[in-house]
């Protein structure tokens, strides 16, 4: 291991910066340590005190409540949609190819269609927002924008002065609209529910159709048997929109950069899907699937390794934390996780910058320290969301490079990390159609 690096960063309070595993690893996985919450105030009128800004008990309380909510039984039938919507947008590619646009900005597409799966997998609400513009859609992503500039704006930080601009009037006319999509849904699901038997109820809902986010927030119970406010409900359900459907089109969007910059590695996967999807019709992947498709998944990883969709994490700490050479980083001091820095720190990943996909084959990895790869944290307070993300991104994946060929364009992109890693003026790629079977 290199030296332990410690980077301090110039803000109002004291500030140290992580990149070394051993460093952080006290650090993450202590429940001492919360977010700090400079870091994501300005999320706070959007998403309330739902899981991802919540602290303390409420958190560890609402944490238990919504872990079921991502068991593979939940999860499982949440394929369909992804397949779904994927079809959806290679609908778009195929017309707009056809129409003379053969470079697209992935970001763009991709994002509207997790978006897509995201509403359909929280709602079961259909919006068709990939085909024709959708109000809620629109706000959703209007909120992200205006969260991202105003982090760029250091003197529009104080509440007072944001929101006597165009941009705060703007961020509260969208934060009142999501909520009032969200509050209208979770209002017509309690009507519909009878008063007594909830549980019976969805019970049965479940056996003959794909439970919703929803659904389940209406049915969790904590261990003295309260159930979810209308309010917790709307701040969880806006969470997973906000958190799920950035981060998943930002790793998707830079795989595709990665395996089209690496025809081989491109070429390795598609043959991978191909021989699994062999004589299948309709081609579509199932759940099972999913553990059937490695050398694709190790891709997914290695591109997280090299892009990840979040950067940096933030903890504060409640008490003296000692470093394993004995320094200490005193309370108070607000630490940031450099997500980035570990993924490309070369005494762990050697010639960090190259995308080298066999780095997460079973027998490369067996040495390594799990903290050395973190794209979803890691503690207590890690990406409750994982697992979801993982099956979609696979599923577009594996339906990408089946019907599809991935081209770099012309201009190589400059990575632009915000909340989440983008790319600098989109994420320009090439996309040609394959012939639906291989000869
Ligand atoms: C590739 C996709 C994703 C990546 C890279 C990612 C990454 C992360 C990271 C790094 C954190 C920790 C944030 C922090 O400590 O400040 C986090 C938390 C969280 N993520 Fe994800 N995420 C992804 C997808 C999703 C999805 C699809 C959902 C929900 C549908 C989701 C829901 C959440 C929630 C609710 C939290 C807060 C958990 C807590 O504090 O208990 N994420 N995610």
């Amino acid at each position: 291991m290199s030296e332990p690096s410690l980077g301090f960063v110039c803000t109002p309070q004291p500030r140290v910066l992580l990149r070394n595993v051993e460093d952080y690893v006290n650090l993450v996985q202590a429940a001492i340590a919360p977010k700090d919450m400079v870091f994501y105030s300005f999320l706070k009128p959007w998403l309330g005190d739902g899981l991802l800004l919540s602290a303390g008990d409420k958190w560890s309380s609402h944490r238990r409540m919504l872990t079921p909510a991502f068991h593979f039984n939940i999860l499982k039938p949440y394929v369909k949609i992804f397949n779904y919507s994927t079809n959806v947008m290679h609908a778009k590619w195929k017309r707009l190819v056809s129409e003379g646009s053969t470079h697209l900005d992935m970001f763009e597409h991709i994002s509207l269609m997790t978006l897509d799966s995201l509403q359909k997998c929280v709602f079961s609400f259909d919006s068709n927002c990939q085909e024709k513009p959708s109000e809620y859609i629109a706000a959703i992503l209007e909120l992200s924008a205006l969260v991202a500039k105003r982090h760029q704006q250091i003197f529009l930080h104080t509440d007072f002065l944001y929101y006597l601009t165009p941009d705060g009037q703007r961020f509260r006319r969208a934060c009142r609209l999501v909520h009032n999509f969200t509050d209208a849904v979770i209002q017509e699901r309690r009507r519909t529910l009878p008063v007594q038997g909830v549980d019976d109820f969805l019970m049965t809902k479940a056996k003959t159709k794909t439970l919703d986010f929803i659904d389940v927030l209406l049915l969790s119970k904590d261990e003295d048997g309260k159930q979810l406010s209308d309010k917790d409900i709307r701040a969880e359900a806006d969470t997973f929109m906000f958190e799920g459907h950035d981060t998943t089109a930002s790793g998707l969007s830079w795989v595709l950069f990665n395996l089209a910059k690496h025809p081989e590695y491109q070429e390795r996967c598609r043959q991978e899907v191909q021989e699994l999807l062999r004589n299948r019709e309709p081609q579509e992947i199932e759940w099972d699937d999913l553990a059937k498709l490695p050398f694709l998944t190790m891709c997914i990883k290695e591109s997280l390794r090299l892009h990840p969709p979040v950067t940096v994490i933030s903890r504060c700490c409640t008490q003296d934390i000692v470093l394993p050479d004995g320094r200490v980083i005193p309370k108070g001091v607000t630490c940031l996780i450099s997500i980035f820095g570990t993924h490309h720190n070369p005494s762990v990943w050697p010639d960090p910058e190259v995308y080298n996909p066999l780095r997460f084959d079973p027998e490369n990895i067996k040495e390594r320290s799990p903290l050395a790869f973190i794209p979803f944290s890691a503690g207590p307070r890690n990406c409750i969301g994982q697992a979801f993300a993982m099956s979609e991104m696979k599923v577009v994946l594996a339906l990408t490079l089946l019907r599809f060929r991935v081209l770099p364009h012309e201009e190589q992109p400059r990575r632009k990390p915000e909340l989440i890693l983008r790319a600098e003026g989109g994420l320009w790629l090439r996309v040609e159609p394959l012939s639906a079977r291989p000869q």
